[in-house]
């Protein structure tokens, strides 16, 4: 359980200190993650180019950057951070399905790997800044490989009729185009799949699926260098991320040998485990025939439950009382759907009792928002077994209106 690496008294004493809510990471369960990887990749020697949106925390992403780990990025936003958390730009890969010329120029300018596009309009937009730049643009392409991933609707990405991506069909045409265009360079091809996904064959379809596409391309004189296989590695929740030896072996089982240099853009699977919501105990209430706990937290802090029905595990960080009994654990937001979990066995907790939400590293955070005026939460990051640190301060309500003019 993860719970190990949160300590019931560092717990209460970030709690007391940051106030709540508070997200808090543990920097070993982050490197824990890390570690897992590179292990289980070792013979294929892939670039590992996190997914920032996961948790775009500076403080997360320096210790995946001082690992050797490069950055898959979404948008200028998140290539700003990159940059500033210190990954190389060599390393970072700028992904998405609508990235403004602006986004582009930004990118081309900074010298990454590569823009994994998702369109021909899209690959002709990157030509137009790369003239404009007197640069080569780098250029991987998007592929759907039709292939279902079985996880939730929202974050199943791989399917044809999603909107991500183009079919191989098309892929053949536009690399034909930019292998003739001066202002494009075709170095890559790249899918993900999907998110939440804890089978491995879904990825050995869709990498053998990418593998002979590479190799009909090579056929017709496009040399490929990068086969990005995107993230999307599942975590169970309230566990450490699923083991990613099936992973590895599915996509060595199709590259190892080929001499194509291996890409992978994991995201949750790194910093879930890594990460609680500390929350405090509001009211305790009954309504009809439920109990609820009403917290500080609320779904504009986790918005997953509500989002996409996600089971964030709840435990008392401290001991309630007398018997356990099942509750809901609701926020103050102004709907019903806003809820941390349902259904959760804990003994009763008395007002002012912390509760810590498990699985919350990833997706959290970075998914939060200011609903209801609320300010964004504080972050805390554990160095040690009794070492920790505040990474960003909680927001006050003048941050609330700071950018309105
Ligand atoms: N690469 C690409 C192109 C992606 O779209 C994603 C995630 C990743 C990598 C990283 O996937 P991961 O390893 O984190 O599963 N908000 C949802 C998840 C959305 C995932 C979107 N794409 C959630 O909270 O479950």
């Amino acid at each position: 359980m993860l719970s190990k690496y949160f300590k019931p008294s560092l717990l209460e004493k970030i709690a007391e200190s940051a106030g709540t809510p508070v997200y808090v990471y543990s920097a070993a369960v982050f490197l824990k993650q890390i570690t897992a990887y590179k292990k289980a990749f070792s013979s294929l020697g892939p670039l590992f180019c996190y997914a920032m949106k996961a948790n775009s925390s500076a403080a997360l992403c320096g210790l995946a950057a001082r690992e050797g780990w490069g950055a898959d990025v979404v948008s200028g936003g998140e290539l700003y951070r990159a940059l500033k958390a210190g990954f190389r730009p060599e390393k970072i890969i700028l992904s998405g399905v609508g990235k403004t010329p602006a986004e582009l120029e930004y990118a081309l300018k900074a010298g990454i790997l590569f823009i994994n596009a998702e369109s021909f309009e899209e690959v002709q937009e990157i030509e137009r800044v790369a003239a404009r730049l007197k640069v080569r643009a780098p250029l991987s392409l998007r592929i759907n490989p039709d292939v279902d991933p079985h996880t939730h609707k929202y974050i199943t990405t791989g399917k044809l009729g999603s909107k991500f991506g183009v079919t191989f069909e098309e892929a053949q045409k536009i690399y034909l185009y930019a292998a003739e265009s001066e202002c494009l360079r075709p170095v890559g091809a790249q899918f993900h799949i999907g998110s939440q996904v804890h089978s491995a064959a879904p990825y050995a379809l869709a990498a053998r699926r990418l593998a002979a596409f590479m190799l009909k391309l090579a056929s017709r004189g496009i040399n490929l260098k990068y086969a990005d296989v995107g993230g999307g590695w599942g975590v169970k929740e309230g566990a450490e991320m699923s083991d990613p030896a099936p992973l590895a072996r599915a996509v060595a089982g199709v590259f190892a040998g080929t001499g194509l240099k291996v890409i992978l853009e994991p995201g949750r699977s790194v910093s879930a485990p890594a990460g609680a919501l500390l929350t405090r105990v509001i009211y305790r209430k009954r309504g009809g025939h439920k109990n609820f706990i009403v917290v500080d937290a609320a779904m504009n802090d986790l918005i997953r439950p509500a989002l996409y029905g996600a089971k964030h595990p709840v435990a008392l960080v401290g001991r309630g009382r007398g018997p356990e009994k099942i509750y809901d654990i609701v926020g103050p937001v102004c709907e019903t759907g806003d809820f941390l979990a349902e259904g959760v066995r804990l003994r009763e907790p008395a007002a002012g009792s912390l509760l810590a939400v498990y699985s919350a590293g990833a997706y959290g955070f970075s998914m939060s928002s200011q609903y209801n005026s609320r300010p964004r939460a504080a972050e805390a990051l554990i160095t040690g077994a009794s070492s920790w640190r505040l990474i960003r301060r909680r927001e006050t309500y003048k941050d609330l209106v700071a950018a309105e003019l």
